[in-house]
Order: structure tokens, then C-alpha cells, then sequence
């Protein structure tokens, strides 16, 4: 296997954009040995580039309590979206003293809109995965991990499944990993094509063979994940911060953000929409948005900036005012916003944003597991008053309905966190383009039961 089709280059960004002189080793621990033509890295080309050193040196001069220590101390945070601390997150799986405790699973479920990062480390450098995930087999005390893959991302399936087999036949995973005395073996799932998924308890239900409904928490997954089991479940991007962190330190991997933010390490940030270039960059965290988008040639001629989505389709709408923002998890959290998944789309001037965020909410609505009563009924209803609205043909009090959805959507009110991430486009474009919704309202309010349903008919 080797570079991705032309045919299917040309249907997505998922490009890096940098080019190999600026990506280096000591600053670029995610992309420095990606090829310029985008073919996929081999085992033979991964272990010339020091591929496995991170993973090696694990298992030779560390306990699995060092490596949640150095974890912890390298702040490397969720690049799923979420921004919880790996560290943190590997510890809670110490529990008990039976061995292997449980499983590993990365979560390559991407669907987020707008969002093609991991699919780059999919296809392009699956080693590092691998390698990612032998360390937090070991620093979890699992023999056994998954890579959960979007069903859509067939060139990614082939090429973490050859780099499996190169893995195991190189003693690299089963028994014994590379002489280590530590097994631990990796199986892909390729899922159904499903954004809930994603979220990782729907995840261990899909895995385990169940319909793929989120799970209550507690318990965690860290307490009684897959098969009843302490589970980690973290994103490929995350998980591929491992080897670097492992082979050069935590303080060199906080070291990477340069000031720009009290989080460690790079980003695989990109952008999509009307920009001269769209694509991905790896770049230090707390990088802002303006550069982000001089990266990418700045809009398209002809084309201002309204406004962009910061990480995905389940982030809140910012202003042209908020690009020099830092794009980290606390930063845009204080601005009504989340940094999710860290790829920006952005909205020109002369593109709808009650079309966009109609095409947004109709992809939620589908993608609803249909357990709480918001989710399921409130965001069909929001479609069709944005259909509506979208038509010209709203009505007087349409606004306040959509307020009302946003506020039942929001967090706390449902099992899981689509909905609220559904409520976050919604909430912030009423709040930013309010005159946007009034364009569209054409109608006096809807009568209210004009004729009453009669006592006894209910
Ligand atoms: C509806 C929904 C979809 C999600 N999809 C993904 C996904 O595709 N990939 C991902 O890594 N996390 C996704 N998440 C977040 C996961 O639940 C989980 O937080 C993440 O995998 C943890 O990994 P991290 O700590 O390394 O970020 C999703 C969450 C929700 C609510
Ligand atoms: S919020 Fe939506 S997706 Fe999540 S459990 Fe409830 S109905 Fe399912």
C-alpha cells in the first residue's frame, strides 16, 4: 500500500501543509517523518526514523505508575475534544490488583464535522499509533487493545491492519513485545458509520456487540469499561503524543507550546471552508485562529470572514474579533465556545448560517441514539422551524422555541454529550446573528388551538 489515490485526494483536505523542512523532530513529534507525497509509513521507514524508541524505552526503564506520572506531568490533554488529562485518565484504571486489568481502546470513530486530523495519522503513520498504544497498554496493565475505526475510512482500516501485521511479525505486539516480557496484542473494528460511536461509552457498547446507546456514568469506563472491565478510552491524536513524550520527557513536551498556552505539545490543527487552502498543520497549542487561516491563504478571493466554528460541528459559532484567541481548551471555553477537535470551519459573508447550522442540526438529528426525550424529538423540531426559517416562511415566537431547545439540550438534561453539542452551534449563532433569524420570519405567530381539543378526546 502506498500513497493515497489521486482520486480520493481530491474529495477531502486531509493534507498536511507543511512542508518536510519546517517539521522536525524536536518540534513536530506528530508529523516530523511524514512523507512529502502523503504515502504511508512502513515499519522498515518508522524504526529508520526512531520509530519505537518511545515505546522501547518504556518498557525497559519504567513502571507503569512512571509513565502515568510522566503522563501527568507532560499535561497532554484529550485531542478527542473533550481536553481530559491522559494521566489522569490512565490512572483511574489502577484499581484492584488482578492482572491484566482491562483493554485499550482508541477511538477512531472521527465523524465530528468538519474534523479529518486522525484520519492523517491513520493512513499515513499508523506506527505511531501502535506504538502510542503499547504504552498505554503497558501503563494500564492491559494485554489487549482496539482500534475502534470509522466504517468510511477504508484506506485507514488497511493501513492500521497491515501495520498490525507488521507489528507482530517484527515482535512488536502478542507475546513478549519486543523482548519486554509484556504482552499485548491490538484488534481493529471497523464501526457501523455512526457519530454516537464516538462517544466512548456508545463505543464499548458497539465493540461488545450491543446497540451503540451511551452508557450511564458512573461507573466510568476507567472503573468498568468493555466487558466489564477498566478501560481506557482515548483518541488516536492523543494517543500518538505517547512515543515523544516517552522518549524525550514530560518537560520537554510542555516545552513544545511555547508560552502560547499552559497546555504541553502540538496540535494537528486545520481548517476547512471557503479558504485559498484548506488543510492540517501540527503546530505548538495555543496557536490562534488568525494564524491558522494565514496558513490557509486566508479566505478565498471575494470572501470575508463572518464567523467559524473553532473544533467541529459541535462547537459554538465565534467572531472575526475571537482569531486571535489562543486555540487551546481553556481559552476558547471562555468565550462561549470549545476548542473540540481543534479544526476550523469557517463561514464567509456571503454563505448562510442559518443554512449551515440547519445542515448541522439535520446531521445531529440523524444521529441521535433516541434515549432522552430532547435529543430524540427536540432535534427534529429544531430542523424544521430552521427549514422554515430558511424558506422565509418562519413565524413570530420561532426564536424563542429554538432558545427553549438549546436550553433542553443543554448539559445536565440528557444521557450524553451529543445533545449539548448539538445545543452549541444553535445557542451561540441565536446569540451572534439574531438579525440572521429575524430575516427569516415572515408570519404572524401560529394560532394557538384555535379549535380546543374537546374534553374526553385526548
Ligand atoms: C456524540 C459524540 C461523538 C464523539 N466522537 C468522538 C470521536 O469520533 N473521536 C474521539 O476521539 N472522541 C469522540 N468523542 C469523545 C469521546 O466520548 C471521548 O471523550 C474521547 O474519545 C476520549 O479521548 P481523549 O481523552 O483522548 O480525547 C465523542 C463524544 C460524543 C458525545
Ligand atoms: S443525548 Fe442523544 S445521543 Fe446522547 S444518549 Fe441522549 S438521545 Fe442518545
Amino acid at each position: 500500500m502506498n500513497a493515497i489515490p489521486e482520486h480520493s485526494r481530491l474529495r477531502y483536505h486531509c493534507q498536511l501543509r507543511q512542508g518536510a523542512e519546517e517539521r522536525r523532530a524536536e518540534t513536530h513529534p506528530l508529523t516530523w517523518r511524514l512523507r512529502q507525497d502523503g504515502a504511508r509509513i512502513g515499519l522498515d521507514e518508522y524504526r529508520q526514523k526512531d520509530g519505537y524508541q518511545g515505546a522501547i524505552r518504556t518498557l525497559e526503564q519504567h513502571s507503569p505508575g512512571d509513565v502515568i506520572d510522566i503522563m501527568k506531568e507532560a499535561n497532554v490533554r484529550g485531542r478527542g475534544g473533550g481536553g481530559f488529562s491522559a494521566g489522569v485518565k490512565w490512572s483511574l484504571t489502577q484499581v484492584g490488583d488482578h492482572l491484566p486489568r482491562g483493554y485499550v481502546l482508541c477511538n477512531a470513530d472521527e465523524m465530528e464535522p468538519g474534523t479529518f486530523k486522525d484520519r492523517l495519522l491513520l493512513e499515513q503513520q499508523p506506527h505511531l499509533l501502535i506504538e502510542g498504544m503499547i504504552i498505554a497498554g503497558y501503563a494500564n496493565r492491559s494485554q489487549y487493545g482496539y482500534v475502534f475505526l470509522r466504517r468510511e475510512y477504508v484506506e485507514a482500516a488497511r493501513s492500521v491492519a497491515l501495520a498490525i501485521e507488521e507489528a507482530r511479525e517484527a515482535g512488536l505486539l502478542g507475546n513478549d513485545v519486543a523482548g519486554s516480557g509484556f504482552d499485548f496484542d491490538i484488534a481493529l473494528h471497523t464501526g457501523a458509520g455512526r457519530y454516537i460511536c464516538g462517544e466512548e461509552t456508545a463505543l464499548i457498547n458497539s465493540l461488545e456487540g450491543k446497540r451503540a446507546n451511551p452508557r450511564n456514568k458512573p461507573p466510568f469506563p476507567g472503573q468498568s469499561g468493555a466487558w466489564g472491565k477498566p478501560t481506557v478510552v482515548n483518541n488516536v491524536e492523543t494517543l500518538c503524543n505517547a512515543p515523544a513524550v516517552m522518549q524525550h520527557g514530560a518537560a520537554w513536551y510542555q516545552g513544545l507550546s511555547g508560552g502560547l498556552s499552559e497546555d504541553g505539545g502540538t496540535k494537528l490543527y486545520g481548517i476547512s471552508g471557503l479558504v485559498e487552502r484548506p488543510g492540517l498543520w501540527e503546530l505548538p497549542i495555543g496557536t490562534t485562529g488568525r494564524e491558522i487561516l494565514e496558513r490557509a491563504g486566508g479566505m478565498r478571493e471575494g470572501h470575508t470572514l463572518k464567523t467559524w466554528l473553532p473544533g467541529g460541528g459541535s462547537t459554538g459559532f465565534l467572531l472575526p474579533e475571537h482569531l486571535d484567541l489562543a486555540m487551546d481548551f481553556d481559552t476558547i471555553g471562555e468565550y462561549g465556545s470549545r476548542m473540540g477537535t481543534g479544526l476550523m470551519a469557517v463561514v464567509s459573508e456571503r454563505q448562510s448560517v442559518i443554512s449551515l447550522l440547519r445542515n448541522l442540526e439535520q446531521f445531529f438529528a440523524r444521529e441521535s441514539c433516541g434515549w432522552c426525550t430532547p435529543c430524540r424529538d427536540g432535534l427534529p423540531w429544531t430542523v424544521k422551524i430552521l427549514q422554515a426559517i430558511e424558506r422565509g416562511e418562519g413565524e413570530q415566537g420561532d426564536i424563542e422555541i429554538l432558545e427553549q431547545h438549546a436550553t433542553d439540550l443543554g448539559p445536565g438534561r440528557t444521557f450524553c454529550a451529543h445533545a449539548p453539542g448539538a445545543a452549541m452551534p444553535l445557542e451561540s449563532a441565536i446569540r451572534h446573528f439574531r438579525a440572521d433569524f429575524e430575516a427569516g420570519i415572515s408570519h404572524p405567530k401560529r394560532a394557538a388551538h384555535a379549535d380546543p381539543i374537546p374534553v374526553g378526546q385526548v
